[in-house]
């Protein structure tokens, strides 16, 4: 019997590269497409252990390209999607909304398009809780599947748009799909314009870590790893058309988070910058995943022992992040905190 195929967007990307090598190495019946442009944010010497592997492929493609992507999906006849590419940065979103629009709204619209063409069986969307919009600092409110949809930055705005068409695809061509919705991941291969790596290599580098605002907004940490399994699950067990809400209820406000990354590595707290707000920055996010729970899943880290875990991954891998630093990445930070 020949092999089934999974073809993963965006899976030169933060999320998306740490789910293609968790898929290659657990799933030899599968071959695994990376499907990836290779934007800023894509890079594949992440892959290096994997690359050699029988059941990885990669194909460069702009999942907006209609032709490129049918004449994929028509060749190759995959059997699952698993979707994570967009443009992923709230901050890149609010200077540049455009191309948030083409990839995180279009892109997902060609791909269902071509998927519903070759009838696949399961149609992954990887969404966010940032489709929520925001709560506020009561503890005991959380988002749930049923919260109505608020999205508050244009990057929210084009994945409540993408979520729309993938529910519009289910109920009007009976297309098999998920979507997940994930709070903060963090992790290996965490690109450094997000805060826990852009606070982690400003502090090895002795930098200031620029906070916006007081610092007390809420974000609700996942190691990716645990999203990774996360989706795993949604693919194999999923309920056609359900939406799954993934989180591990590790709430800290960004202070906290910065302050442990210092606390850790043994740096001085004199290295906070408090800046300038984020616009429309949204105050909080919790999850509340019992409906993923009730499916099977429960997270192996708490916050404490993935960050720990984390810093010492990127103290492990400095090469992979400075390469980083030293691009076209550098241009961006000096535009974005007006240096
Ligand atoms: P990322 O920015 O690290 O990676 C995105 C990847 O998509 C890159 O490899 C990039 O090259 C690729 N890509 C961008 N435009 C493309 C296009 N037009 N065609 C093909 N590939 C393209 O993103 P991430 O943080 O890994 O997030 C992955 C997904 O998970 C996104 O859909 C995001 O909305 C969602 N998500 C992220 C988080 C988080 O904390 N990072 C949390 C919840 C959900
Ligand atoms: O909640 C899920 C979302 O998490 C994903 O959908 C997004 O793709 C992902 O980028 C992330 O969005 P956030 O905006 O929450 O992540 P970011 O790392 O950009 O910021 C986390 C918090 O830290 C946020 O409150 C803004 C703040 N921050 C961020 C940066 C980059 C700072 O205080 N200083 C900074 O320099």
């Amino acid at each position: 019997m020949s092999k089934q195929k999974v073809v993963v967007t965006g899976g030169a990307g933060f999320i998306g590269g740490n789910f293609v090598q968790y898929m290659v190495n657990k799933y030899q019946q599968y071959d695994i497409f990376n499907l990836d442009l290779l934007t800023y944010a894509g890079d594949l010497t992440k892959h290096k252990d994997i690359q050699n592997k029988d059941n990885y492929y990669f194909v460069k493609a702009d999942i907006a390209d209609r032709e490129a992507i049918f004449n994929l999906f028509e060749q190759e006849k995959f059997d699952y999607v698993v979707h994570f590419a967009a443009e992923s940065h709230v901050d890149r979103s609010i200077t540049d909304p455009e191309v948030f629009v083409r990839t995180n709204v279009l892109g997902t619209q060609v791909l269902l398009d071509a998927s519903k063409n070759i009838n696949v069986k399961k149609f992954v969307h990887v969404s966010t809780d940032e489709v929520y919009g925001e709560l506020d600092f009561d503890p005991t409110t959380f988002f749930t599947e049923e919260t109505p949809l608020q999205p508050n930055s244009p990057y929210s705005a084009s994945k409540a748009s993408s979520d729309f068409l993938v529910r519009a695809y289910h109920e009007t061509f009976g297309l098999p799909v998920n979507i997940t919705r994930c709070s903060n991941n963090y992790g290996p291969y965490h690109f450094p314009e997000k805060l826990i790596p852009l606070t982690i290599s400003r502090v090895l580098n002795e930098q200031k870590v620029p906070v916006y605002g007081d610092g007390k907004n809420i974000r609700d940490w996942l190691h990716v790893l645990d999203h990774c399994s996360a989706i795993d699950l949604v693919l194999h067990e999923g309920v056609n058309g359900e939406v799954y809400n993934v989180g591990g209820h590790n709430e800290r406000t960004n202070l906290e988070v910065v302050k442990t990354i210092i606390k850790t590595l043994g740096k001085s707290e004199d290295l906070i910058e408090f800046v300038k707000d984020r616009l429309g920055h949204d105050m909080r996010y919790a999850i509340d995943p019992t409906k993923l729970e009730k499916l099977g899943w429960k997270p192996t880290y708490n916050f404490e022992t993935g960050i720990a875990q984390t810093i010492q991954w990127y103290l492990d891998n400095q090469e992979w992040w400075e390469q980083i630093l030293s691009g076209e990445y550098q241009s961006y930070f000096e535009k974005q905190y007006s240096i």
